[in-house]
């Protein structure tokens, strides 16, 4: 048996609860991982879900603990890190099965809690500014949200890229900001035009009146990017919006892995929950103020 982070029907975070249950069983295509920690994401508690209860978490950082008979690439005891599927139980659990092509071997300069705050945010800052965005060198970039768990690390890899990074970050956030590479730093209510010259990307993570505001600073041409909701209809109508869902990428997280080992990704941990907390890493992750990921670290007795 294990324990697991489980969210029950309705739905909502009073339904949270740490169960007793069966430990899966991989199946093909599939290893089993010894989670040592798990990462968490503002509103995931409201994605839709037809299967409760479902463990939650879709983020991992752990260590190989059994591999399906056709899974040819990975060995009992590799430290590994993952996004996995949405469609599917998280991994928020003393063990998960994970499809083994999703697998990446962990950044060898980073510890389990590190690594786990890496995968989705990771792969969504990649993802919407190299893959939808098309950030080049030399480009302008306005990333909303630019300390959250997505936005630092798009400050961070936009910075990597060459781009100059306008960033926002509420008060108290702005230096931390800069620390990732912004140039320049706005508070989300402040005025936008007027106080940047226009860029050629807007990446959204915080959504409402800032993503509504920010279509005014797009150059010509210039493309916005969202992932926190999708951009109303009336911005959608007069500049060209994108809205994705981040998907699993073993590719992508070596190369994030590689910057990381290299020391120019930085993953900023807001705070680590032991399993049995689970309702307080939820809890934390729903406020503002935070300062990159929350984490639920999983101690194996
Ligand atoms: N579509 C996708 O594939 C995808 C992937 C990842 C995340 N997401 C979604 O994108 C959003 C951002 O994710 P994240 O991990 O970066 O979250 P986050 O760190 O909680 O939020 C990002 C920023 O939003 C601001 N914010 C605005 N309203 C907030 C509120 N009610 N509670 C907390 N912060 C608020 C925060 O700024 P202040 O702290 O300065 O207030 C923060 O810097 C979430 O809604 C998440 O579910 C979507």
């Amino acid at each position: 048996m294990m324990r697991a982070v489980r969210l029950h029907p309705p739905g909502g975070i009073d339904t949270l609860s740490v169960d007793e249950i069966e430990v899966p069983e991989p199946g093909p295509g599939e290893a089993l991982v010894r989670v040592h920690a798990a990462a968490i994401t503002r509103d995931e508690l409201d994605w839709p879900t037809d299967r409760l209860p479902a463990i939650v978490s879709y983020e991992l950082s752990g260590v190989v603990d059994e591999v399906a008979g056709d899974v040819g690439d990975l060995a009992i005891g590799d430290e590994v890190f993952a996004l996995t599927p949405f469609d599917r139980d998280g991994v928020a659990a003393e063990d998960a099965v994970v499809p083994a092509a999703f697998l990446a071997p962990k950044p060898h300069g980073l510890s389990h809690v590190e690594s786990a705050a890496f995968p989705l945010a990771g792969l969504t800052a990649w993802q919407g500014l190299f893959v939808r965005g098309e950030l080049q060198p030399n480009q302008r970039v306005l990333i909303l949200g630019a300390t959250g768990g997505v936005g630092h690390l798009a400050t961070q890899l936009a910075t990597w890229r060459g781009a100059h990074v306008v960033g926002t970050a509420s008060a108290g956030a702005t230096e931390l900001a800069r620390e990732f590479g912004a140039e320049q730093v706005l508070d989300p209510t402040a005025p936008f035009v007027g106080s940047i010259e226009p860029v050629d990307l807007v990446f959204d993570t915080v959504g409402g009146h800032a993503l509504a505001r920010s279509a005014d600073v797009l150059r010509e041409g210039g493309r916005l990017v969202a992932v926190a909701e999708e951009p109303p209809p009336e911005i959608a109508e007069r500049v060209d919006t994108t809205y994705f869902v981040v998907e699993p990428d073993r590719q992508q997280l070596v190369e994030l892995a590689k910057l990381a080992n290299d020391g120019i990704l930085r993953p900023a941990i807001d705070s680590v929950f032991p399993l049995k907390d689970a309702r307080g890493a939820f809890e934390r992750v729903m406020s503002s103020g935070k300062r990159g990921k929350v984490v639920i670290e999983v101690n194996h007795a």
